[in-house]
């Protein structure tokens, strides 16, 4: 049995509606999982929802249900939301499944005869209101705490500690020696730098049930519930042993399971997050993972926040981009395309209502649009749809795109492998303008010549149609079913040029991007 290529997201917390945000990080997980298919791998994808904790707790409260009712209604949003994305996840997982809980407590309990969990007395500032403690940190300049936290009273409680402090140079180590960890380099460097610099603190990992109740139980002290990362990041792992992994089930399962047909997933591949929570990622998961006696992923892949028209996303000002409204209206290769597009895996990236406009129509209505629409019509209008013989003037211009798009996918950059595409699409458009077919219908003479430029220009339709599939799939699929081709344009290797046979007659040729002019 293989091991599969194993990629996840963040688990989104429950509470809220998906955002720009959400939808922008599981659509570049899903091109990564989409891509590794199309060049042969076999692909696990997993994300899912975090939904644990005070804010569900209070939220479920506010609207008179249980929380597992409040979660249950908006799990099956999250749900219609990643199919409306066309996320080709392989599972769903959410936190208050019985099988991740499962092995939640199967980890913690492994962790606490280890002997890297301990109980000890906390003091601190605690805030009523907000229910949680604050550090010195919020406090303002002039020493007192915001009023938005209510009362602030000092408060000990005694909870259950991870010891991370111990580990700390074990982690600097195996980031030095293995600098793919986290990536991009600039977020690895950070946190090396943070452990450098930073002597870390053990980190609490309980909160009392009598305080906190909408958690997993400590299996070794029932009075307490885990606390928020101790939770939802072992869904990594509960998803794989749940599909029978045996690294994981070897490591933390009681009593050795046997799973009829068990995927081999651990240890994942890459963990796509976003940039607030790469400590949780590189510095408390690394240290979990070895305490249960686990190897660590292979790559952390961090990406940047969206901001719209410069400002920070939030519901409060209104300054939001809903993403369903922006694919009802637009369609969703729009919209995984402006994203892709527009902000590679790093950065922060800023949307604007009159970027994505722009993008629509230069890149995708004038350009991949209006190119296989015109290539298809002229092929349709002066050789009734048939296609003619094969010919390469085009081949070596579209073999060298294949090529970068297949490399830079490998390395998972997106967006140059979508530049390196478009590269195509220009090349393809210029072809038309250069060698002006509806000028060589008009001359019997050139008859021949006509035929090897229209061969050139649907068969470039067709590569593009496979390079695009992992970005733009539904594009991917019509380009395919107007070509007059079946099935799905899904493996790279279908990319070399000469796929299309002559005397094939194609189907009806219809835009992929109507023109919005009048927006
Ligand atoms: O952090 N731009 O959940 P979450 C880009 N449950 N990405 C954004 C973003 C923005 N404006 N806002 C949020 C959690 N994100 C935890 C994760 S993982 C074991 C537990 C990203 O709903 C954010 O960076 O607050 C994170 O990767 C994901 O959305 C979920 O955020
Ligand atoms: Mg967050």
């Amino acid at each position: 049995m293989n091991k599969q290529f194993y990629i996840t997201t963040a688990i989104d917390y429950v509470n809220g509606q998906p955002h720009l945000g959400h939808a922008y990080e599981k659509i570049v997980a899903d091109v990564i999982a989409r891509s590794r298919r199309s060049l042969g791998q076999e692909v696990f994808f997993l994300t899912g929802l975090d939904e644990h904790g005070q804010k569900v707790q209070q939220a479920a409260v506010a609207e008179g249900k249980t929380p597992q009712a409040y979660c249950d209604k908006l799990a099956a949003d999250w749900q219609a939301f990643a199919k409306k994305l066309e996320l080709t996840n392989d599972d769903f997982v959410r936190t208050t499944d019985p099988r991740h809980k499962e092995i939640v407590q199967a980890g913690l309990a492994k962790v606490y005869q280890a002997g890297q969990i301990y109980k000890k007395t906390y003091s601190g500032f605690y805030s009523t209101k907000e229910e949680t403690f604050l550090t010195e940190k919020d406090r303002r300049p002039d020493g007192t705490f915001d009023p938005s936290y209510g009362e602030v009273i000092e408060l000990q409680e005694e909870n259950y500690f991870f010891k991370l402090n111990a580990h700390q140079q074990w982690l600097i180590d195996y980031l030095a020696a293995n600098p793919t960890f986290v990536q991009p380099d600039h977020r690895r460097n950070e946190v090396l730098g943070f452990l450098k610099n930073n002597e870390l603190e053990d980190l609490c990992i309980s909160r009392p049930a009598a305080r906190l109740n909408w958690g997993i139980p400590l299996p070794f002290d029932k009075d307490f519930v885990t606390y928020v990362w101790f939770d939802a990041l072992v869904n990594y792992i509960s998803i794989a042993a749940a599909h029978g992994d045996p690294t994981v089930l070897s490591a933390l399962s009681p009593s050795a399971r046997t799973h009829p047909s068990p995927l081999y997933l651990w240890p994942a591949d890459i963990h796509v997050i976003g940039k607030d929570i790469v400590k949780f990622h590189a510095v408390y998961w690394p240290i979990m993972l070895k305490a249960m006696g686990l190897p660590l992923p292979k790559q952390i892949l961090v990406h940047g926040w969206w901001q719209k028209d410069g400002a920070k996303i939030s519901k409060s000002t209104g300054n939001i981009v809903d993403p369903i409204a922006v694919i009802d209206e637009w369609g969703l290769d729009a919209f995984r395309f402006y994203v892709l597009r527009e902000l590679d895996i790093g950065p922060d990236g800023n949307w604007t209502d009159a970027g994505f406009k722009s993008r629509y129509q230069a890149e995708l209505a004038n350009g991949l649009g209006n190119l296989v629409n015109r290539s298809l019509s002229m092929l349709k209008r002066y050789r009734n749809g048939v296609v003619p013989a094969k010919h390469d003037e085009l081949a070596a211009a579209a073999a060298k795109v294949a090529d970068e798009t297949r490399a830079l996918l490998k390395q998972n950059q997106l967006q140059s492998a979508l530049q390196s595409i478009w590269g195509l699409v220009t090349r393809a458009n210029q072809y038309v303008d250069q060698t002006a077919p509806f000028k060589l219908a008009k001359d019997l003479a050139q008859a021949k010549r006509l035929d090897e430029v229209l061969y050139n220009l649907t068969e470039t339709c067709r590569v593009l149609a496979v390079l695009l599939w992992p970005f733009l799939p539904g594009t991917a699929v019509k380009i395919y079913a107007q070509l007059g081709l079946t099935g799905t344009p899904d493996k790279l290797d279908a990319a070399t040029w000469g796929g299309l046979p002559a005397g094939r007659k194609i189907g009806e040729p219809a835009p992929l991007f109507p023109r919005k002019e009048d927006r």
